[in-house]
């Protein structure tokens, strides 16, 4: 039975860890954190989590949805169970956008990320999972490996005049 799990906020120390390589697929213990975090992200209404929001040091991240409340704009990105992965930009251009992050409620900012890339990886059952992607795919992918990596995404951001909380900033949507 899946569970919601609390969600690690900004200043937790084991949100800037790096988390390990999963070494083994398919056993019941990866496919229990992988429904935990789909439960958790749902409930949330979250586009995307990271283990490690979850206190489990393992490169392993979730994303997707079909229409998101917290990004009314966005287009919708499948459900993806992301282990190990690797990423690879496609090109030079880079592009700004507004992101959130359930570890960092309440609060938006402006984060410039590559806008096309490679992603390479595994699902849950160990099956190679290998995508060229562009726009908010793109960035919801990155932001959630930046999480692997120790990396929330205010250590991204160059401007943090276009850092603010939500209800503030009157950007469509819903707060966390
Ligand atoms: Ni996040």
């Amino acid at each position: 039975m899946a569970m919601i799990r609390p969600v690690l906020r900004m200043g937790d120390p084991r949100l800037w860890q790096r988390a390990r390589p999963v070494e083994q697929f398919a056993t019941p213990a990866l496919r229990a954190l992988v429904a935990d975090m789909e439960e958790t992200m749902r409930h949330l209404d979250g586009a995307g989590l990271a283990a490690p929001q979850i206190g489990v040091g393992l490169r392993v991240v979730i994303f997707g949805f079909a229409h998101n409340a917290r990004y009314p704009d966005a287009d919708e990105v499948p459900y993806t169970v992301l282990i190990n992965p690797t990423l690879t930009p496609l090109s030079e251009e880079t592009e700004d956008g507004w992101e959130g992050c359930l570890s960092v409620p309440g609060l938006r900012g402006v984060v410039p990320r590559w806008r096309r890339l490679r992603y390479t990886g595994f699902d849950a059952a160990g099956n190679p999972i290998d995508r060229s992607v562009e726009g908010f795919h793109a960035r919801v992918v990155q932001h959630e490996c930046d999480h692997l990596d120790g990396i929330l995404y205010p250590m991204r951001m160059r401007d943090m005049s276009r850092f603010g909380f939500v209800d503030e900033l009157n950007l469509g949507g819903t707060p966390d």
